[in-house]
């Protein structure tokens, strides 16, 4: 995640959270921001704002009056107000309009800037309908907030009020920067690989990890889509119903790729399941992205028990099993059936202004196989990858995009999250 050059000014306030505004303000510099720190009066109480002047930033304390006009000059500073924590008492002052403190006045003084909230309270402070009421009203005005997380709060009561994540906080704050280029689009994106059982325990599939689906699918949220990702085997860790539908459930990560919990999740293993999903959910889409690696192929028949090794003996070759110099290891003959192609399954459904977003693994004539099946599919647009190049499974992508108009654009070898912001920018 990228905030560089970004001028980003984290007020604390004191709740009994404060202490992870410590790591906060640790992971926004690594991210490359510019920080500067407000530290209310009660969040002094929580945390010595020594901390932060000992990592070399300016720590302006809770007294408008004893810098004059840092509000004012803290306000033009701030490319973000961040306050995190943000306690009952300063929300709904800032609310009901007042401003007597730093950080409330500062808030007043920057009413175009764009201001974040992580309120972190008690469970039956957040579930106050004085709250929720002033949390939904500043929406109008320029501010939004993180959800807090789920759990067991300090003094033992257990519901939604904790501090969330950290990658949630520095999720929302990169979404701030972003054009919301596909608010009100609906997107579904596929991620992972299909696995096509043998018998119960044996699979044919492939190394995709899901992480370029999974960056896409988050970079879709932040240029403001609802998403749906159709995960292929991807983690497992999150809680789903007997439909497979989940979400992250405070978990929000998946192979170690951070998935937002805005995200709907449908799991799905194979081919039949995933083509199930997937046509229920593309009549909802305005966007799909098809970036899971579908096997080409299931088995004819899947045995509902685990296929003994003496079941090799039956299906080897005859005239090698009665051979008096018979060396040759026994054969296992499977059938395989070629699975129907689910792009073109979509695309022969398309209503007029659906986008379908397609992805090619290629080892070779990468552009000719492209527009071929750009062609052949009726794609709006193909991302060609050369696998050749050690991208399956890995951290980093590149390739080609080309457009139903034939244009051809190089993407360089980059991070799948980056490369997934420009895919997103490119049908944005
Ligand atoms: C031990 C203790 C823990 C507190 N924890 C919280 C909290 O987690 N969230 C919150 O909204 N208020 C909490 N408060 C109350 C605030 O500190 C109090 O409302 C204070 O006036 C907030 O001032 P500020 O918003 O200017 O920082 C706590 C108070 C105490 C004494």
């Amino acid at each position: 995640m990228s905030l560089k050059n970004k001028n980003i000014l984290l007020c604390i306030t004191g709740s009994i959270s404060c202490y992870k505004s410590i790591d906060l303000y640790r992971r926004l510099k690594k991210a490359g921001a510019n920080v500067k720190i407000i530290v209310s009066a009660s969040a002094a109480k929580f945390i010595s704002p020594y901390i932060f002047e000992s990592f070399g930033e300016q720590v302006f304390e809770d007294d408008a009056f004893k810098s004059p006009l840092s509000h004012i000059e803290l306000s033009k500073f701030a490319d973000i107000i961040l306050i995190a924590p943000a306690t009952y008492n300063t929300i709904n002052k800032i609310a009901s309009g007042i401003a007597d403190t730093l950080i409330t006045l500062t808030a007043a003084a920057a009413p175009d800037k764009p201001k974040l909230l992580v309120p972190a309270m008690n469970p039956n402070m957040y579930a106050n309908k004085i709250l929720k009421e002033n949390l939904k009203r500043l929406c109008a005005f320029n501010f939004s907030s993180v959800s807090p997380a789920t759990g067991a709060a300090a003094c033992g009561d257990y519901g939604e009020g904790k501090f969330p994540e950290i990658d949630d906080i520095i999720f929302e704050v990169e979404s701030a920067f972003k054009e919301k280029t596909l608010k009100g689009k609906k997107v579904l994106v596929t991620a992972g690989a299909t696995r096509e059982y043998l018998d119960p325990v044996r699979f044919l599939s492939n190394g995709s990890s899901g992480k370029m689906g999974i960056s896409l699918a988050n970079a879709a949220v932040q240029a403001g889509a609802e998403v749906t990702l159709i995960a292929l085997n991807i983690g497992g860790s999150y809680s789903c119903d007997i439909n497979g539908i989940g979400s992250m459930n405070g978990i929000n990560s998946i192979n170690g790729i951070y998935v937002n919990s805005r995200i709907k999740i449908i799991n799905r293993t194979d081919f039949a399941g995933l083509k199930e999903a997937l046509l229920a959910e593309f009549k909802k889409t305005d966007i799909l992205f098809m970036a899971a690696a579908v096997s080409d192929y299931s088995f004819k028949e899947k045995s509902p028990v685990k296929i003994k090794k003496n079941s090799i003996i039956e299906n080897s070759d005859e005239n090698d099993k009665n051979s008096v110099n018979n060396t040759s290891p026994p054969i296992l003959k499977i059938e395989l059936v070629q699975n129907e192609d689910l792009l073109k399954a979509v695309s022969s459904i398309k209503r007029a202004g659906q986008i379908v977003f397609g992805f090619a693994a290629e080892t070779d004539s990468i552009i000719e196989n492209g527009r071929k099946k750009l062609a052949e599919k009726s794609l709006d647009y193909i991302f060609i990858n050369d696998v050749s190049k050690d991208i399956i499974g890995g951290e980093e992508n590149e390739g080609f995009l080309i457009n139903k108009s034939g244009e051809i654009k190089t993407f360089k070898r980059e991070s799948k999250e980056k490369l997934a912001e420009k895919l997103i920018e490119e049908i944005g």
